[in-house]
């Protein structure tokens, strides 16, 4: 009977991520309090609310940038809640930052080659006759992917801010990811970058599921199925797109002033 329990407990609800009362504590500051979300394979969800409200600490918790004080993560039904950032990545998950982590000296194609390269580690090895190319060939489609390919060859430190978004969104998609988080990508984002942001996630494989935060509502809203909003630490509200913008609560701490 003794492998009953690990079999049992990897097989879990069958949710793609799963958390249950996670509560992260700054000293005495709760940033979370009793987090319990439930996200479905494939499922697309934005996470809302205010600046403080606790969103970027959630994806902390989740990637395993921090860990939670208390309340427990599962990722495809494993427990990761201790689990390091890399044994998370290996297994699929994947983050774009607030603030850019590209290097700013090498061209896009360098970029998404090295991310291919970096999570490819074990998988090709580089000795294997055929592997760099298998690598160029998978950095290629995913600069495609997110419409950089006119600027392949150009610096990171040259291109347009809303390219350098695309580019971080090219580098979450290196090594299949199964679950993306994208903390607030459309920030400083032209009308016309926003509407290739909505069009670059809304094409992305059916299988692959995220969480988006994102300020701009009507970015959000057009690219996910369901909405978590969130107010000091604590989930306020969850339901349909739909719901979530015509609920008076949430019209109303979002134009209150709660929100910047
Ligand atoms: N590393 C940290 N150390 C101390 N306090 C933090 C840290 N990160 C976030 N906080 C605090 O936790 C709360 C939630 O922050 P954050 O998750 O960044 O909110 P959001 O992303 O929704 O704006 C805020 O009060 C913030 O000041
Ligand atoms: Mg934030």
């Amino acid at each position: 009977m003794a492998s009953v329990a690990p079999r049992l407990s990897a097989i879990g609800s069958g949710a793609a991520l799963e958390l249950r009362g996670v509560t992260r504590m700054f000293g005495a500051l709760a940033a979370l309090t009793d987090i319990t979300i439930t996200v479905r394979p494939g499922e697309r969800r934005a996470v809302l609310g205010s600046n403080g409200a606790g969103k970027t600490t959630l994806f902390n918790c989740v990637t395993g940038d921090f860990l939670p004080t208390s309340g427990t993560i599962r990722f495809f039904g494993e427990d990761i809640t201790r689990f390091p950032p890399y044994e998370r990545i290996r297994r699929g998950l994947r983050r774009t930052y607030q603030i850019s982590a590209l290097f700013p000296g090498l061209t896009v194609q360098d970029n998404v080659y090295l991310a291919c390269r970096g999570v490819s580690r074990g998988r090709f090895s580089l000795l294997r006759p055929g592997a760099n190319d298998a690598l160029m060939h998978a950095a290629e489609t995913l600069i495609q992917a997110v419409y950089l390919t006119p600027a392949r060859d150009q610096r990171v430190s040259e291109l347009a801010h809303g390219q350098q978004r695309q580019l971080e969104i090219a580098l979450a998609l290196a090594g299949a990811p199964r679950f993306i988080l994208f903390d607030e990508p459309a920030a400083g984002l032209s009308p016309t970058e926003r509407r290739e942001l909505i069009e670059i996630l809304t094409s992305l494989p059916s299988h692959i599921g995220y969480i988006i935060i994102e300020h701009d509502m009507d970015v959000a809203l057009r690219v996910v199925e369901s909405v978590t909003m969130m107010h000091n630490g604590r989930v306020f509200k969850e339901g349909l797109p739909e719901e979530i913008q015509s609920d008076p609560e949430v019209q109303e701490l979002y134009l209150g002033g709660g929100h910047e």
